[in-house]
């Protein structure tokens, strides 16, 4: 039986894959951190379409130790895919200095150790069998360095060079390894921002995003999923990295002041 795991499956992005790979026929795994949403979603597939879903609770913000226990839930099962979606990002744009600690060891927990465990972890038994397709979400953000988000973008830059690179090892033993790169969707991730929650034909919904994303899966190792997003992707490489930093920069900062706005009417 075909079987695929979403990770960060709850919300945006993972759960409309998980949504989108159940109505073509495929049993889900959900893998998230909230077990109550978990469990709404499960129903939720189960109810529109006729697969069969398991959950599995996991919070990758805390680094290794939560592997061995999804490690002992997937043991019996066959993955054909695995969607490395999960991803955490600021609560709004900030220089360095002013991002906690912590929250920087949850970003690189969630968006680094996240994708290579999970990757580790499946490929063993893909090669195995011969076949399998691993999605990697990425970020436009892996572009450039991006000031006030420097650690987010960091670590997508490494979700780039580690899909490109396994991509290498394992393509030719019948692994699909996709390398996706979403720019702007409106989703939670982005409610330091007003004007990216609305949304437009350039920041789509979730669904929308997905229904073309999922679309290019077996068919293009390396995309950004969305046919606006690659014309924007394709223009920005346009220019040299300097500019596009800076680009990058002014773009966060005016983020920021919206951000900052908001709170200061929120306490007026
Ligand atoms: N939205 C964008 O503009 C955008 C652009 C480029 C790339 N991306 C990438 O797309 C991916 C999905 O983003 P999204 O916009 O769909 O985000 P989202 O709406 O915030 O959803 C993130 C999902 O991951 C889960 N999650 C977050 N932290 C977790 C943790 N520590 N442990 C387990 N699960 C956790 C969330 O669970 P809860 O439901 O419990 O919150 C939710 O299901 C990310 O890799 C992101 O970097 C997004």
């Amino acid at each position: 039986m075909f079987l695929t795991a979403v990770t960060g499956s709850t919300d945006g992005i993972g759960k409309q894959y998980a949504l989108e790979l159940a109505q073509r026929g495929i049993n889900v795994v959900l893998i998230s951190r909230n077990p109550d949403k978990l469990k709404s979603v499960a129903e939720e597939i189960e109810k529109l379409y006729s697969v069969k879903t398991r959950t599995i609770v996991a919070d990758f913000s805390k680094g290794t130790e939560v592997y061995p226990y999804i490690e002992e839930q997937l043991k019996d099962i066959p993955l054909g895919i695995l969607v490395n979606n999960v991803g955490t990002q600021y609560e709004y744009p900030m220089p360095l200095c002013e991002l906690p600690t912590a929250k920087a060891w949850e970003i690189i927990n969630v968006n680094v150790v996240a994708v290579t465990s999970m990757t580790r972890m499946v490929l063993p038994g893909m090669v195995a069998r011969g076949q399998g397709a691993i999605i990697n979400v990425s970020s436009g953000s892996e572009l450039q360095p991006l000031p006030l988000m420097a650690v987010y973008a960091a670590t997508k830059v490494y979700v780039r060079n580690f899909t490109f690179a396994i991509r290498e090892e394992y393509g030719s033993k019948g692994i699909h390894i996709q390398h996706l790169s979403p720019l702007f969707v409106s989703t939670k991730m982005n409610t330091f921002s007003q004007k990216l929650l609305d949304g437009n034909l350039l920041v789509p919904d979730a669904t929308t995003y997905t229904k073309h994303a999922v679309s290019t899966l077996g068919r293009v190792q390396t995309t950004t999923g969305y046919w606006l997003h690659g014309i924007q992707y394709f223009f920005i490489k346009l220019a040299p990295e300097w500019i596009r930093i800076k680009i990058g920069a002014q773009m966060n900062r005016e983020f920021r002041g919206e951000y900052m706005q908001k709170v200061r009417t929120k306490i007026q």
